[in-house]
């Protein structure tokens, strides 16, 4: 058996803003992550497009989410920080990918079905093999650890299933299957006005999510808005059953305090959810105003975002680069 390096590999969507879902269910575990692991974070702008994006916006997006990153602690240094489209191995990849993958398996992507809606004929091709170019990200690194959210679980799944048949089709041991790190008491971050529904940038009520860009003030009044239910707060995790609302109040407090949900509930448990949401409140502030308070200081510097975007496309290419050669060699095409 091949043993592989370990390599983290994750990207976000340039497509507005970040939010506390974001934040929550993948980017705290890519800051703790830098510390121990050689780290690959990438702004998917390739992914973007598979939607149609105004092009003037989607450029300004590519650099907010890049600053967003930075304010929330990664580091340019330790980390390769970078931008897919700068990296043309991505789209080479995940051609091969395309010729891999089976029809079958897009077919199950539940993801595409949300996305395109009631009218999947109008969809973009894009949008249908967007998980080819997930799958290409990730093993065009050749990496080992994904952290994501919940909601990728799925298109993890099929990166696994990619890289075993390239393996399997040409004989060899070249990818890894990349495992993904789904940790935290917040993988799935719920809309504030609708505890059933994920916190995502598509909804189109501004107050059922948190943004990273919002101020004190408005993240103090989302808190408060956020939809509840009429009973006092249970004690045990199990209480929390059947009552989406409260749940999700109760992990994302756990997450930005680093505690247990079990923690939370020993605090809370028996009172009315308006203490809960007043100490969520103070500490969502303390947490949270502080990033866009820098990424907007950021947002500023473009010269240096470019910069970081640059370097890491360069380093990043470095590693893509051979790899994808040897995919060239493996398949059967002229290398020169
Ligand atoms: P995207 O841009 O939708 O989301 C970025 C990350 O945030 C997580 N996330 C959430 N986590 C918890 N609760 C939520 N409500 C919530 N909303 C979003 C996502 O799980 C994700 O980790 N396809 C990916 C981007 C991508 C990628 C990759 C990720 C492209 N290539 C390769 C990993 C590896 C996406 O659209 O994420």
């Amino acid at each position: 058996m091949t043993t592989f390096t370990p390599r983290v590999f994750s990207g976000m969507q340039p497509t507005g803003n970040l939010h506390l879902g974001n934040y929550l269910g993948a980017m705290l575990n890519w800051v703790k992550m830098q510390d121990t692991n050689e780290c690959v974070y990438c702004v998917v702008d390739m992914h973007a497009i598979t939607l149609w994006q105004n092009p003037i916006a989607l450029r300004q997006a590519i650099r907010d989410v890049t600053a967003a990153y930075l304010a929330c602690g990664l580091d340019p240094k330790r980390s390769i920080i970078f931008n897919q489209s700068q990296v043309p191995e991505h789209a080479e990849l995940a051609w091969v990918f395309n010729c891999v993958a089976r029809l079958g398996w897009l077919n199950r992507m539940t993801q595409f079905k949300d996305k395109a809606g009631k009218d999947k004929e109008a969809a973009s091709v894009g949008l249908y093999v967007y998980p080819n170019l997930m799958a290409a990200d990730i093993l065009a690194y050749k990496a080992t650890h994904v952290p994501v959210g919940e909601d990728q679980k799925q298109h993890l799944e099929l990166a696994r299933d990619i890289a075993a048949k390239f393996n399997n089709d040409y004989e060899v041991e070249f990818f890894p299957q990349p495992e993904p790190y789904i940790v935290g008491t917040a993988t799935r971050v719920m809309s504030l006005r609708d505890g059933t529904k994920k916190m995502s940038k598509s909804d189109p009520s501004d107050l059922s999510r948190i943004n990273l860009t919002d101020s004190a003030d408005d993240i103090a009044k989302k808190i408060r808005k956020a939809k509840t239910d009429m009973d006092a707060l249970p004690s045990e995790p199990a209480g929390l059953k059947g009552r989406p609302e409260a749940e999700n109040l109760v992990g994302i407090f756990a997450a930005l305090n680093g505690g247990t949900v079990q923690d939370v509930l020993t605090q809370f448990g028996g009172g009315q959810f308006s203490g809960l949401k007043n100490a969520l409140a103070d500490l969502a502030v303390e947490k949270l105003a502080p990033i866009a308070i820098e990424t907007k200081r950021l947002q500023a510097d473009q010269t240096y975002i470019d910069q970081v975007l640059a370097d890491g496309s360069a380093r990043a290419r470095a590693i893509a680069a051979p790899i994808v050669k040897d995919v060239r060699e493996i398949v059967g095409f002229l290398v020169s």
